[in-house]
């Protein structure tokens, strides 16, 4: 970007060091010109070397270096002296000090200041792609990832589980895009299996084709539910859908039909629900689509080493010399199951997309589960199986609604939307400055509900608590919604300082408050912070880098004023700041899958 190029080239010059991408993120360029300035001391080093060792400070230092990481020669505080002597501050470094085998630097804030503001304001409205792209790097380059998530099933209930994986999995798609893979994105439907056997037995008795097109996710629900309850008095029941399952195994047209119509009315309805909660798939696959041929190899294969037990037609795999213990590859009809349709479908995959990797985010429950098929498809020699990875995630208790026990996703939906549009009708006034006022509600519950979901290390479990996660204090969802609209409305209130002169010419020296530059070098940090999040495929830790930021934005709010501020250039240049510091929380928002909103 040029106009960042222009303000580099006034700075001195630090050299290029692999894997960075300053013209991502600025801090890059402090940490080498802190590794030159120990190289300087320390000859024997290399700039390289000594960058992987800067680390952030702590105690209000910027950055820290441990010196004994590179096992030098003689005493660490010796080499640390030797450093300070040869130190000159410079326009990236403001200070140095040390403490005994530690030294601490301070990064000159007019510079801090300036890089990062107009680095944020670069990457936000002027890059090639139109797109805002502050955050995002390259690591991903050239390379392929499959991300399945979601995963409900037809005609059962949408739980919790299939929740955070729509949440988790959303997010990781996100994730893996600003880190420039390519990524193609699947739900693989719940949408075979007997108990497809057991609906089409229950909708000859109780289907209604109308109750089908108004609502085929609860319509199939209600048919579930009946015909089981019939199944527990009248065994012929389960005998008659193991029979039509079979049928439909076999491609019997005649079987097959009604399914059909169920599966894509489920999808067109999902595909709504989806959509309101800003999540999309490339493709709707499903269990149903996984062909039979290699379900049937992998047998074959299996049975050459010996992993097969036969149990009268029952074909078991024995994976208990690496303690998966047994588990059913088919069963005595021939049908498939769970198992080998996710074998055969893992190999499909890799057919059609050789991808680099694929992720699977399904939860802890069904850590065994993977493990297996993966173990199985290790043990059939695919060179690729070790690019399968799981994503998994812990339990939630307690999810209902004051209407009872969650079945169906919109219920979910609808019962957040209601309990924040009842928070905001409490302040009749403001809600009728907003256009309108039930997407608005909407919008804020799910970001309640997705920020209680990501809040924390994914594998922890939680309690799901309505008034927690829909409260406007503390770390919710709603707060950071407050937040992103108190930012935005700053040019609303303050029409006086507008228009903002072009950002090389906003005077950013003059942000010169410790809770401004707090801020700021946060702001800094987000590109570090999508890396980290990758590394772990941790959401958690993008949640946290926006609530330390709305908490800086909270503490700076009554010194760093912006109305009110006598000096014009001073009040536009904070302007500019708080701007920017919106520009980053919406970035973090959306890679969350949040969508800001303006007012609310
Ligand atoms: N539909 C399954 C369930 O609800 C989850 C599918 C997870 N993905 C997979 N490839 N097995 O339990």
């Amino acid at each position: 970007s040029p106009s960042l190029t222009t303000l580099l080239s006034k700075l001195p010059q630090v050299p290029h060091v692999a894997g960075t991408e300053p013209e991502r993120g600025v801090l890059d360029l402090f940490r080498i010109a802190i590794a030159q300035v120990i190289v300087d001391g320390i000859p024997s080093l290399t700039v390289e070397q000594v960058y992987a060792g800067v680390d952030f400070g702590k105690k209000g230092n910027d950055f820290t270096v441990a010196l004994p990481r590179f096992k030098l020669k003689g005493k660490p505080d010796a080499f640390a002296k030797q450093v300070l002597e040869k130190f000159q501050p410079n326009e990236w470094i403001e200070s140095a000090v040390s403490e005994g085998i530690f030294l601490h630097f301070q990064v000159r804030t007019n510079t801090l200041n300036r890089l990062v503001l107009n680095q944020i304001h670069d990457l936000t409205y002027n890059t090639a792609s139109k797109e805002p792209e502050y955050g995002i790097n390259t690591s991903g380059k050239g390379k392929k990832v499959v991300i399945e998530y979601s995963a409900p099933n037809i005609a059962k209930s949408f739980h919790v589980g299939h929740l955070r994986s729509t949440i988790i999995g959303a997010f990781l798609v996100n994730l893996y895009k600003a880190c420039g893979w390519e990524v193609v994105s699947i739900n693989y439907l719940g949408d075979w299996g007997t108990q497809f056997g057991l609906i089409a037995v229950g909708f000859e008795k109780y289907g209604s084709k109308e109750e089908l097109e108004k609502d085929a996710i609860k319509h199939l629900f209600d048919v579930y539910v009946k015909i089981n309850k019939d199944a527990e008095t009248d065994p012929n029941v389960k005998v008659e859908a193991a029979k039509f399952f079979k049928r439909m195994e076999d491609g019997d047209e005649s079987a097959l039909s009604n399914w059909r119509v169920w599966r894509e009315l489920s999808i067109k309805k999902y595909a709504e629900e989806y959509d309101r909660l800003n999540v999309h798939f490339d493709e709707y696959l499903g269990e149903s689509l996984v062909g039979k041929e290699w379900q049937d190899k992998a047998i074959d294969r299996l049975n050459e080493m010996n992993l097969i037990e036969d149990h009268d037609g029952m074909k078991l795999v024995n994976l208990e010399q690496w303690n998966m213990g047994k588990a059913v590859l088919r069963k005595k009809d021939g049908t498939s199951i769970y198992l080998t349709r996710d074998i055969g479908g893992a190999i499909e995959r890799y057919e059609k997309y050789k991808f680099d990797k694929m992720v699977y985010v399904v939860s802890a429950q069904q850590d065994l589960h993977l493990a297996q098929f993966f173990k199985i498809l290790k043990l059939m020699e695919f060179p690729w199986a070790d690019k399968l990875e799981h994503i998994n995630y812990g339990l939630v208790t307690g999810m209902s609604t004051r209407k009872g026990t969650v079945v169906f996703l919109n219920e979910i939906i609808k019962e957040a939307t209601s309990v924040i549009y009842e928070k905001m009708s409490e302040n009749a006034e403001k809600l009728a400055q907003i256009e309108d006022p039930q997407y608005v509600a909407q919008e804020v519950g799910i970001s309640g509900i997705k920020i209680q979901d990501m809040s924390a290390k994914r594998i922890n479990n939680y309690a799901f608590n309505w008034q927690r996660m829909l409260s406007f204090e503390g770390d919710t969802g709603p707060y950071l919604q407050y937040q992103h609209a108190r930012l935005s409305s700053i040019e609303r209130k303050n029409p006086e300082l507008l228009p903002l002169p072009s950002p090389e010419e906003i005077n950013t020296d003059l942000l010169t408050e410790p809770a401004a530059r707090e801020i700021i070098f946060h702001l800094a940090t987000y590109p570090g912070v999508v890396r980290n999040s990758m590394e772990k495929s941790e959401p958690s830790t993008i949640v946290h880098f926006a609530f330390k930021l709305t908490h800086a934005i909270s503490s700076a709010w009554e010194y760093v004023l912006v109305k009110g501020e006598p000096d014009l250039e001073k009040a536009r240049a904070r302007m500019f700041m708080f701007l920017r510091a919106r520009d980053v929380l919406a970035a973090a928002m959306r890679l969350l899958t949040i969508r800001p909103l303006e007012r609310m």
